[in-house]
């Protein structure tokens, strides 16, 4: 066990480590980030700001010396930093957890490989493999490169039933991609997991998440689905953890398909932004869960304390003019967290807001209509 006291380490500086810096923090642990881009939202609480590549020895091995145990916020961390951090201090989860999830080939080839259920796929890397996926896997399907991709970037809908192929990957970039069959899915829900050393491995409750524009804008708590569906899913994260191998935390993102069975789309060896409800939510947020994991301490109790829904503030809410917080704060309900980045930007996650409420439905309502009052 890492005892409180010890000093948490953490590669990348967004929100997740920020706010997981603030949970290392409550418990009693100091805090070190390393981050490339200085005044990141995690350096604000960190005791030590490393700003330095992924790929700098010197700063890699400042961060081992500074840390009693070291993890990751980011799952595009390069596998060879954390591969030359094991070998001089503890890390959670293991670098091949990260090599896994950071490549949606390798990712969709473990789901495959251990019998997980999730979209049909094949692997492109040319205009002929594309022609060759498209005859199995038919539209409409989407392209997806197999590095870097978030909220939607590096994807492509393929709906029209004969596209033009060589268009097609020409619009595309030519990049090494999967395809994946389009899912038909009544919702998306996501689950998080952590796992400890120890053997003891937990879940949070399931979240219904509501995209715009390919970026989560609702997080609603309890996900409106059966109980069976939740214990469904919930039994899915923790096979998954298993199979992986996690010491840490674990989003995985769902699909719940119109014939009531379940399809994993993504995983994420990290907090999760449909997990941040826990904050104001839960017993253990999924930051102090995350800390207790990769410290070895008992997991908390996950316990949902009232039904929640979670959104996220974007950039877009600063076009034209500043946002009212005040207006939002004047509700008992509404809880702020702002996450201290200095540039808006359209699409930009700068900070959410959870509504409590005696229901879900009420909670998805109050927030609705906070958030038109940013
Ligand atoms: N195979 C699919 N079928 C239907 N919808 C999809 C599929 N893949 C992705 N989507 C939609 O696009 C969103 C973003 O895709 P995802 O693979 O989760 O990428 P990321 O979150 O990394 O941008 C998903 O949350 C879902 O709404
Ligand atoms: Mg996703």
């Amino acid at each position: 066990m890492i005892a409180p006291g010890s000093t948490l380490g953490i590669l990348g500086g967004g929100q997740l480590g920020r706010m997981t810096g603030q949970a290392a923090r409550s418990l009693g642990y100091d805090f070190v980030v390393f981050e490339p881009q200085d005044h990141c939202p995690a350096g604000h609480i960190a005791g030590l700001e490393i700003n330095a590549k992924y790929s700098d020895r010197a700063a890699l091995e400042l961060l081992a010396n500074s840390s009693d145990v070291v993890t990751y916020e980011f799952e595009n961390v390069p596998v060879e930093a954390t591969h030359a951090l094991e070998k001089r201090v503890t890390l959670h989860p293991r670098p091949e957890i990260l090599h896994i999830c950071q490549n949606r080939e390798r990712e969709k080839n473990f789901l495959r490989d251990n019998d997980i259920p999730c979209a049909p796929f094949a692997i492109v890397d040319s205009l002929s493999d594309l022609e060759n996926a498209l005859a199995t896997i038919g539209t409409p399907s989407v392209l997806k490169t197999a590095a870097f991709g978030y909220d939607g970037k590096g994807q492509l809908k393929i709906s029209q039933e004969n596209p033009d192929t060589a268009a097609v990957w020409e619009q595309f970039g030519k990049h090494r991609a999967v395809l994946e069959g389009w899912m038909d899915f009544s919702m998306e829900i996501s689950v998080l997991v952590a796992a400890n050393e120890q053997g003891e491995i937990s879940t949070f409750p399931v979240a219904e998440n509501i995209h715009t524009n390919h970026i989560l804008d609702y997080s609603i708590v309890p996900a409106r689905i059966s109980e069976d569906l939740q214990r469904a899913a919930e039994a899915l994260a923790k096979d998954i953890a298993r199979k992986l191998g996690l010491v840490g935390l674990l989003g995985v993102e769902l699909f719940v398909l119109r014939d009531g069975t379940l399809a994993v789309n993504e995983l994420a060896p990290r907090p999760h932004n449909s997990g941040h409800y826990t904050l104001d939510a839960c017993v253990t947020s999924q930051f102090e869960q995350f800390v207790r994991a990769v410290c070895g301490l008992p997991l908390g109790s996950t316990k949902l304390l009232s039904p929640v829904t979670m959104v996220n503030i974007l950039g877009d809410a600063w076009i034209g003019r500043d946002p009212d917080f005040a207006e939002l704060l004047k509700h008992p309900e509404a809880k702020l967290h702002l996450y201290g980045k200095a540039q808006a930007r359209p699409g930009r996650k700068m900070g959410h807001f959870t509504v409590l409420a005696d229901t879900a439905d009420a909670s998805y309502q109050l927030a609705q209509d906070l958030k038109t009052k940013l």
